[in-house]
């Protein structure tokens, strides 16, 4: 499936990640085309993770071709797909607790090259803020919808707002392609709503890559979506067509998703 201006954000061409004698990722073939919502979903140990760590750079491939944004990035550092505005949440929690919601997205809007700004954040905040870049702050937080919450302690938020917050990370410095890797994962059903909601109405220009084990919520929020098994890519199809395919209910919790 290609956007209405068919500009391609990632092309896979045979991607592989062994780990020792075992095939995490087996020859994966896919484009994401702009502004696409792509779901990618399969059992535990499908090689899910794995297959957002190639594409990161967090991981090399043991084989095959990565490009992003048009460009070949198999063996181009993380910092410079970041740079090119590729993004990604983790399953662990990546918050400095001590700080307020707007001070975590102020460092997020600070970003990479100022990284190093990070490890003395005591520094950097009691020094003027720079307005710009606090107002730029403050939108993330009404995207992710915790504008209310911006001088909280981020230790106070809930486990459903710390979530929130952790996406807000991934939107800040204008990011082109957003990867999720399991964005629902412990949440209650009221905060799992909260955080589908917020998914839902993301920048549409922004390309989201999704990661759900939860195939529910990645048929809801996907366009297209794409079910890897033991490393491989076994379907591929709207939602309509992956829910009815008897192939995917079988290898996927053992045929109860509907339930
Ligand atoms: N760093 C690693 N070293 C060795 N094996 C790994 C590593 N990371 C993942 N694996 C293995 O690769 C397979 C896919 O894992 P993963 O990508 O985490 O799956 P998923 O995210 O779909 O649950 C699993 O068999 C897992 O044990
Ligand atoms: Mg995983």
């Amino acid at each position: 499936m290609k956007a209405a201006d068919g500009r391609q954000v990632l092309h896979l061409q045979n991607v592989s990640k062994r780990f020792g004698g075992l095939y995490a990722v087996r020859d994966i073939n896919l484009d994401v085309a702009h502004g696409e919502r792509l779901g990618l979903i399969g059992p535990n140990g499908a090689g899910k993770t794995t297959l957002f760590n190639v594409i990161t750079g967090d991981l090399r491939g043991t084989e095959g071709k990565i490009s992003l944004f048009g460009q070949d990035v198999t063996k181009t550092a993380v910092r410079k797909r970041v740079a090119r505005g590729l993004r990604r949440t983790y399953q662990k929690s990546s918050l400095f607790d001590s700080l307020t919601v707007g001070e975590n997205l102020y460092l997020g809007v600070l970003g990479p090259q100022e990284g190093y700004l990070k490890r003395h954040y005591n520094i950097v905040l009691k020094a003027e803020k720079d307005g710009r870049r606090m107002d730029q702050a403050k939108e993330i937080a009404t995207m992710v919808r915790l504008e209310k919450k911006f001088d909280w302690s981020s230790g106070l938020l809930s486990h459903g707002e710390r979530r929130q917050l952790e996406i807000g990370l991934a939107m800040t410095l204008e990011p082109r392609l957003v990867m999720f890797d399991e964005p629902v994962s412990g949440l209650s059903p009221d905060e799992r709503k909260m955080v589908v909601d917020m998914l839902e109405s993301l920048p549409p220009d922004i390309t989201l890559l999704l990661i759900e084990h939860d195939m529910h919520v990645a048929l809801k929020v996907s366009q297209r979506v794409v079910v890897l098994h033991e490393g491989r890519i076994i379907r591929e199809g709207t939602p309509a067509q992956i829910s009815a395919d008897a192939e995917v209910q079988r290898v996927y919790l053992g045929g109860t998703f509907n339930g």
